[in-house]
């Protein structure tokens, strides 16, 4: 490189000797030593993992794999089934169904709003459930007015109301049945209990009705 340092520099605008392109002209010494003083191309390392990383990561691994196998329940669909029973796998036969049990939660959620939680409702705006004679002598007279709701003036056990009792007859005839033979027997009422297939059939017949009843034409067919 000195050698080449030492020569004569060319001159961009020196034309003396012909055919000197413009091209040659460009590596003057000062070209050189720029070209010099970059740095060299980078170039990938060998550096190896660190032990103690490769350690760490065997250690979680090894973990991982011990967890999975004591706790993957043996790939088991029902491992998590609430029914499980230790020893005897999943019962085979869910819970019965419960009248009871599903009128009690049907009626908190749905009637006791308006019927209130002692079923005594509020007189002149809700009328009672506990010891209506409305509700327990008659098993198809609460049936209808549960399909169908029954809005107009009533007297009710004594009391006169002129409301709006909603229909729930989007449920199925089981939770009818259901809430109504729980609140026969809720509060010291003594109704027998309601059978679903009753349900069924009054539903059928009632099913030309599109309003809800009146008080008047409940009694009409199902007399006090
Ligand atoms: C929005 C308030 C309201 C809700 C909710 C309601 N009722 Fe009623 N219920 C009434 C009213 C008001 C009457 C009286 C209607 C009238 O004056 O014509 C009535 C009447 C009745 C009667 C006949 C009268 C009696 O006291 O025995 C029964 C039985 C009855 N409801 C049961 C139920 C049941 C069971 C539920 C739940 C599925 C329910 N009701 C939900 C307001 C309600």
């Amino acid at each position: 490189m000195s050698d080449i340092n030492k020569g004569d520099k060319p001159h961009r605008n020196d034309h003396a000797s012909p055919g000197f392109s413009e091209d040659k002209e460009l590596y003057t010494d000062e070209k050189l030593q720029q070209v010099s003083r970059e740095n060299d191309e980078p170039e990938e390392l060998n550096t190896p993992i660190p032990l103690f990383v490769l350690l760490v990561c065997a250690l979680l691994i090894f973990f991982g794999g011990f967890y999975f196998a004591r706790y993957s329940g043996g790939f088991k669909g029902d491992v998590f089934d609430p029914n499980w029973q230790p020893g005897g796998g999943v019962a085979k036969v869910a819970a019965p169904f419960d009248p009871l049990v599903q009128g009690k939660k049907l009626f908190s959620r749905t009637c006791q709003q308006c019927h209130q939680a002692d079923g005594k409702g509020i007189p002149g705006v809700y009328p009672m459930l506990a010891g209506s004679h409305w509700l327990l002598n008659s098993e198809e007279r609460p049936i209808k007015i549960l399909i169908k709701g029954m809005s107009g003036p009533a007297v009710i056990e004594g009391v006169a109301y002129n409301g709006n009792m909603p229909p729930v007859g989007d449920w199925k005839d089981r939770d009818i049945a259901a809430v109504l033979t729980y609140v026969r027997q809720a509060w010291g009422n003594e109704g027998g209990p309601i059978a679903e297939e009753l349900v069924a059939k009054i539903r059928e017949e009632i099913k030309g009705q599109t309003k809800p009843w009146t008080p008047d034409q409940i009694l009409a067919m199902h007399p006090l």
